[in-house]
């Protein structure tokens, strides 16, 4: 395939895997990597710059394709040293970070001059326009119903996609319910360059996670999401379970007064023990609604190639079919 994006990473599908903590260490990316997709390692998950430059080079002994670097910038008020972590990624001869949390703006100028491509991930058009104006070099568009931090504007790709396309000059990935070959041509329908998948790279044989993570998201459905946090202006999706259940109540109790206090023993610490541990009732964790369309654990080279040649096929059958009479047969 050839898009906007494999030719700006020099990767064979437009296919990205997103940051995700205690998930994106090098077995997925590297696995991502080789199956033709870009991997990306989460920077923050490796508690320290020279555990993050480890990590890079595990990485690079498992793949000799391009793989990335996620750099969340968290709303915490002891940052983690983020100008030590862009050493140890430029250092590592990474050539594409991917950005969260708040604008990259003011590392920039360090990331360009290593000649590091800027992926920012964004949830509202202002900040897509935002990050094109600082020289991001591709964004990430994250609709309402992706796992993680869908921001506060609960606008799902349906409209965000369309929306960007008309925004937008750089290229942008669709980010948030991806997880098929359906979605693939659905986000190139809507304009984007590719896809950007987080839970639907979970349930894959190589994830580095405990099987109790993969079994509870083959095991959920659609309906199986919940917002938290919207009151501290920290809305995250993650997948219901009971820890989930007591924070909604905390959260009903409190309403608009709501701390992080009331609810830390739901929310903080939780990754390692669901991803390394396996106890999945832990705390809350992210997960999209896409989890709805998860429904085994393939290995992630037959999980990308399925991707791409179901895509193939929707484009050369049943799209080409609804203009030449051929379709027919398939039209839903
Ligand atoms: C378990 C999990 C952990 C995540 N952790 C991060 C993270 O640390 N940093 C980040 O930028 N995004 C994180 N994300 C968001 C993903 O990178 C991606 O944007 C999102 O999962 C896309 O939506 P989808 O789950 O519907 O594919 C996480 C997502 C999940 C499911």
């Amino acid at each position: 395939m050839k898009t906007a994006v494999t030719e700006l990473f020099g990767i064979k599908y437009p296919i990205v895997q997103g940051g995700m903590h205690h998930v994106g260490l090098a077995e997925l990316a590297s696995a991502v990597s080789n199956a033709g997709g870009l991997g990306i390692i989460t920077g923050l998950t490796q508690r320290t710059p020279e555990l993050l430059a480890k990590e890079i080079a595990r990485c690079r002994d498992m793949t000799d394709k391009p793989f990335g670097v996620n750099l969340t910038f968290l709303p915490t008020f002891s940052a983690p040293p983020y100008p030590e972590y862009i050493s140890a990624i430029v250092e590592g001869g990474i050539k594409v970070v991917e950005t969260a949390g708040r604008s990259p703006e003011q590392y920039m100028p360090v990331l360009k001059a290593a000649g590091i491509k800027v992926i920012h991930k964004c949830t509202s058009i202002k900040h897509a326009l935002k990050a094109e104006r600082i020289g991001c070099d591709v964004i990430s568009v994250d609709g309402f119903e992706c796992g993680g931090h869908p921001g506060e504007d609960d606008v799902p790709n349906m409209i965000l996609l369309p929306r960007a396309a008309e925004e937008l000059t750089v290229p942008f990935i669709a980010s948030g319910g991806m997880a098929d070959g359906r979605s693939l041509v659905a986000a190139l329908a809507l304009g984007a360059s590719g896809i950007n998948m987080g839970t639907r790279f979970i349930a894959t044989q190589e994830a580095p996670v405990h099987v109790n993570v993969k079994k509870a998201l083959v095991a959920a459905t659609e309906l199986d999401t919940r917002i938290i946090m919207r009151a501290l202006r920290n809305t995250e999706r993650v997948l219901n379970n009971s820890a989930v259940e007591r924070l909604g109540a905390i959260e009903r109790e409190k309403g608009s007064s709501l701390k992080i206090e009331d609810i830390l023993s739901e929310v903080a610490g939780v990754y390692p023990k669901v991803m390394r541990d396996g106890a999945v009732e832990a705390g809350a964790w992210s997960c999209g609604m896409v989890v709805g369309l998860i429904n085994d654990i393939p290995t992630v080279g037959e999980l990308v190639d399925r991707i791409v040649r179901e895509a193939e096929q929707i484009i050369r059958q049943r799209l080409v079919g609804c203009f030449d009479g051929t379709g027919l047969g398939k039209v839903a």
